[in-house]
């Protein structure tokens, strides 16, 4: 007996889980974001600290995830209940549950953005349009209101019609087509990418280190990036880890799904920079990199129509792959807790989801007079949940696990209960205790403004 409720819902094979997981990791974060965070804060330095912190203090943190889901085999909620009875550490699992439909509300409004720019791509909207052209469009596009709320609805549809299908039958079987799908299509765009003209200055800036472009906040910005970027602090991990058969290898797993999610950017970077360089344009837009400068590209390079075509379908294949990742976190809170079947507990959840999500879309429209704190319903969702309740709630997730699990727990579920070897819990262990929680609070003051460092 393996003390599992009977019909708990698993990932069925070891590349399944690689699949999934890499596909929650592998998003918005990758493609839309990690390139202008990079472009803004110069390119190869960047890369190499967010590399450190990666491996450092992502991994650990990610395995520390694992560890709770899998041996809890519970939502996030349920495992902090179980695995601490009578305790208030649920509350980390209710703030999970928080910030997922935060998360969730804003990250789909900008994922339905990519359904509108593969229509344009399709129709061949871009052609002929000089940038300005192009900032106008993208600009009237969001704040028209209507259209992007119908490309919001499409998506919240496609990401709830597999997550209903299940975690096998729905989360598992589609992320193994969409991951390869996404990797052809990076591989293609990059492959144009660096044959431009002119191509090489551009991989000199994503590679090149300059030093001189660094300071603290750079050094913040990669942290978060690298949180956000691998979907943890939030109990997303938490719950696909208790999907995880107990004979899978967690460390491998999650060096390998942190290695793909890094890999992923990187090629991003590739696709993207070579081309800003080779049509002289300048690399630090913004978070109108994706959106306005590269339909610039494609309308003046060769087989541009097909290249924008895919790099659209690439964006929304990632962002798909994400959403899943969280709307599963509060069905499957919803099935457990409230012990709902898949279906009412999907609808319940896309349903209350989407309200915030209208508020959100409508950010850029008729509601961007509405401010709370000072922020429209958009910045508010983004703000709280990435620099407050992510951090916040990796701070706890790992000294949960270094300081209430304890050691002999949590290496009894890496190392399978004796099974692997498990060479590194010395080196986990120092980092959840010590390191990781250190330099999350750092960010998290910082980001919060309640300490300011140049
Ligand atoms: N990691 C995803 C991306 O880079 C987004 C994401 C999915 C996420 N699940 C998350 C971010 C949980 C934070 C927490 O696009």
């Amino acid at each position: 007996m393996t003390g599992l409720p009977d019909n708990r819902d698993s990932f069925g094979s070891r590349f399944g889980v690689i699949a999934a997981t890499a596909g929650s990791a592998i998003g918005l974060g990758n493609i839309w974001r990690f390139p202008y965070v990079a472009g803004e804060n110069g390119g190869g330095a960047f890369l190499l600290i967010y590399l450190g912190f990666i491996v450092l203090i992502g991994i650990p943190v990610m395995l520390s995830e694992f560890t709770i889901g899998r041996s809890a085999q519970r939502n996030v909620f349920g495992s902090f209940r179980k695995l601490a009875p009578g305790k208030p550490w649920y509350l980390i699992g209710l703030m999970g549950v928080a910030a997922a439909f935060m998360i969730l509300a804003f990250y789909t409004a900008v994922a339905g953005w990519t359904l509108e720019y593969i229509f344009q791509s399709v129709i061949n909207g871009f052609k002929g349009q000089d940038a300005q052209e192009l900032n106008s469009m993208y600009f009237s596009f969001i704040g028209s209101g209507f259209r992007p709320l119908l490309w919001f609805f499409v998506f919240m549809v496609l990401t709830a019609v597999i997550i209903m299908a299940g975690v096998q039958k729905g989360i598992e079987k589609y992320t193994k087509i969409l991951m390869p799908l996404l990797l052809v299509l990076l591989l293609a765009l990059v492959i144009r990418s660096v044959t431009l003209p002119g191509a090489g200055s551009g991989l000199a800036f994503l590679f090149k280190p300059d030093f001189s472009k660094i300071t603290t906040s750079t050094i913040l910005e990669a942290l978060g990036q690298a949180f956000f970027s691998l979907s943890i602090g939030m109990g997303t991990l938490i719950t696909y880890g208790s999907y995880i058969q107990k004979s899978d290898n967690l460390g491998s797993t999650a060096v390998s799904v942190a290695f793909a999610d890094t890999f992923i950017a990187i090629l991003a970077g590739m696709a993207i920079f070579p081309a800003v360089f080779a049509f002289n344009i300048e690399p630090d837009a913004g978070a109108g990199l994706v959106y306005i400068t590269l339909p610039n590209i494609f309308q003046q390079m060769p087989g541009g129509y097909f290249f924008s075509l895919m790099f659209f379908i690439l964006l929304g294949v990632a962002a798909l792959t994400s959403t899943i990742s969280v709307l599963e976190v509060i069905v499957a809170f919803f099935v457990e807790e409230l012990k709902l079947k898949r279906k009412a507990a999907t609808l319940l959840a896309t349903g209350s989801v989407s309200v915030l999500g209208i508020l959100c879309v409508l950010s850029f429209s008729s509601m961007s007079d509405f401010k709370l704190f000072g922020f429209t319903v958009f910045d508010l969702m983004d703000f709280t949940s990435a620099n407050i309740l992510l951090p916040l709630g990796g701070f706890f997730i790992v000294i949960f696990v270094a300081w209430f699990l304890g050691r002999e727990k949590a290496a009894g579920e890496l190392s399978n209960r004796g099974r692997l070897r498990t060479g590194y819990m010395p080196f986990f262990m120092f980092i959840i205790k010590f390191l990781a929680p250190l330099a999350i609070a750092f960010i998290f003051l910082q980001g919060v403004g309640l300490i300011k460092l140049t």
